[in-house]
């Protein structure tokens, strides 16, 4: 694992951006997997600038979300599609028939967790898995568990994850009880991966992710076992 430790939040962003731009400049035709939440915001503000400079571009690239909630559909104010809308696809200039996320209103949920595995793998997999860290250590929504899927499948929100989730949403009884997440095995195929964690409450998992020991009980700590890990934070542990 690389550890890039950056000063502050806008540092980390910045960074976070500069070292996709990178990779996208070696390979325009990148597959991406992307997050939502708080912490990629700020990195997702400095590409849309990169690409405004005409310094990069997203035309060749194609995307694959990590999750999305049960129950909302993209247009939804609180889905992950209409937060990717507004913070990432449209300035960034991905084509339409490059975007890719789980649809959380799928009549059958099963069959579109098998949709998009089969999306991703038509791909080519994916080059680079952007990921965020949950208060519990979870990376998409593969929460802790004995057990973790290997594939996108539906999964149970814990009561600490919705009580973080709760923050995007006027009440909590609107707050979803289930999300669509890559599994596991997807996040771990990724050729690289790049996490990115901000803000002292995280410290504490983070060093377990990193330090601790390879357990289910903290997902992120898997990737301790990939061989090309890169984590840019704003975290000293
Ligand atoms: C979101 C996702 C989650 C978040 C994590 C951190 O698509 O997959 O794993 O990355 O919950 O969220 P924030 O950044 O809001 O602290």
């Amino acid at each position: 694992m690389e550890y890039i430790y950056t000063s502050d939040y806008q540092a980390m962003s910045q960074m976070a951006a500069r070292w996709v731009a990178r990779e996208v400049l070696r390979n325009p035709a990148l597959v991406l997997g992307l997050p939502t939440g708080e912490t990629p915001i700020g990195m997702y503000r400095y590409l849309i600038r990169l690409v405004e400079e005409g310094l990069i571009s997203f035309a060749e690239t194609c995307t694959f979300n990590l999750d999305e909630y049960v129950g909302l559909g993209p247009d939804h104010p609180q889905s992950y599609a209409m937060y990717m809308k507004a913070h990432f696809w449209i300035k960034a200039g991905l084509k339409p028939e490059n975007i890719n996320i789980p649809n959380g209103i799928a009549p059958d949920l099963a069959e579109e967790c098998r949709r998009y595995d089969a999306k991703i793998e038509q791909a080519g997999g994916i080059d680079l898995q952007i990921l965020g860290l949950g208060l519990n250590g979870h990376i998409g929504f593969n929460e802790p568990s004995h057990n973790l899927a290997i594939r996108t499948h539906v999964v149970d929100l814990t009561p600490e994850t919705i009580k973080a989730n709760a923050r995007f949403f006027s009440s909590m009884d609107l707050v979803p009880r289930q999300a669509i997440t890559m599994g596991i095995g997807t996040i771990m195929q990724a050729r690289k991966i790049l996490l990115l964690v901000s803000g002292d409450n995280k410290k504490e998992i983070l060093r377990k992710a990193v330090y601790g020991e390879v357990s289910t009980i903290v997902p992120a700590s898997i990737l301790q076992l990939h061989r090309d890990v890169t984590i840019i934070t704003d975290i000293k542990i």
